[in-house]
């Protein structure tokens, strides 16, 4: 039986200033602890991205592509602690606003295969959402069975967790207002998709294909075929500009708020 919980990813372009190493989005991260605060809904878990933390030390080490060199271990661990510093000033923020977060270490309950979650641990994570904690995890690194190490998005995340816990909802906050017909960062004349059924994001996802410059883990490329698993289990998705003010409050009351919402 489907239940209330929402996923929210906050990506890496609202939580941090994508272009800046190692700079976090104060602002942003003020603002969306007292939305989320404000929007007072639970269940939920946040999961946020990289960013400037995460993807430039991923691709420094090259991570993503798995073990080939014992010196990768330091790249491993210094990449994983850039996002525990990211996550704890996102905690921080949070505990600040009276929002019970609880951070969860990805890498320490999560094991891929091929870049792809396998093995997993949930008990932690369902007993804290029963006594009204948040959730809070990111995209990491994590061990891997065939790579020994790589990267997993915030993303694969979000939408695995929806699937595994039967969760009504993702909402995605990224930095542009929600899926355009074509990449409204080099189009100006881009148009914004506000409804999408699952047909409609299959043909989308060979279209935007060649048109992104992708992160090491497959900018809009990526999070589109994340999505389209949790879609086909019959969750909505709800993809909003999570840098604009009050969306992510919009969201989570369940307010109509101008974004792209991806339905079966
Ligand atoms: C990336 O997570 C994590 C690392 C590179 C360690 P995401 O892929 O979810 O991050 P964003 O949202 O794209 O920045």
């Amino acid at each position: 039986m489907r239940n209330r919980l929402t996923i929210l990813k906050l990506g890496g372009s609202v939580v941090t200033e994508k272009n800046k190493p190692l700079t976090p989005n104060i602002k942003a991260i003020k603002r969306l602890a007292e939305e989320i605060h404000k929007a007072d809904f639970k269940p939920l878990i946040v999961i946020h991205g990289g960013g400037s933390y995460g993807h430039p030390l991923a691709k420094k080490h090259n991570i993503s592509s798995g073990l080939k060199d014992y010196s990768q271990r330091f790249g491993f661990s210094e990449t994983h602690e850039a996002m525990v510093n990211l996550n704890s000033l996102i905690i921080r923020t949070f505990l600040e606003h009276e929002i019970p977060a609880f951070s969860f270490a990805p890498s320490s309950f999560i094991i891929t295969e091929k870049g792809r979650i396998r093995i997993f641990n949930l008990k932690t994570l369902m007993m804290a959402l029963e006594i009204d904690l948040i959730p809070v995890l990111y995209g990491d690194v994590v061990f891997d069975n065939k790579l020994g190490f790589t990267i997993l998005s915030g993303d694969q995340i979000a939408a695995f967790l929806a699937v595994e816990l039967g969760a009504r909802r993702i909402i995605m906050g990224i930095d542009v207002d929600g899926v355009y017909d074509s990449d409204p960062k080099r189009n100006p004349s881009a148009q914004l998709i506000p409804e999408l059924s699952l047909r409609d994001l299959e043909k989308l996802i060979g279209k935007i294909g060649g048109s992104q410059a992708p992160d090491v883990t497959g900018g809009m490329m990526g999070k589109m075929l994340e999505l389209k698993a949790a879609v086909k289990h019959g969750i909505d998705v709800l993809i909003v500009n999570g840098l604009l003010p009050d969306n992510i409050y919009k969201a989570l009351i369940g307010e109509k708020v101008v974004g792209t919402r991806i339905r079966r």
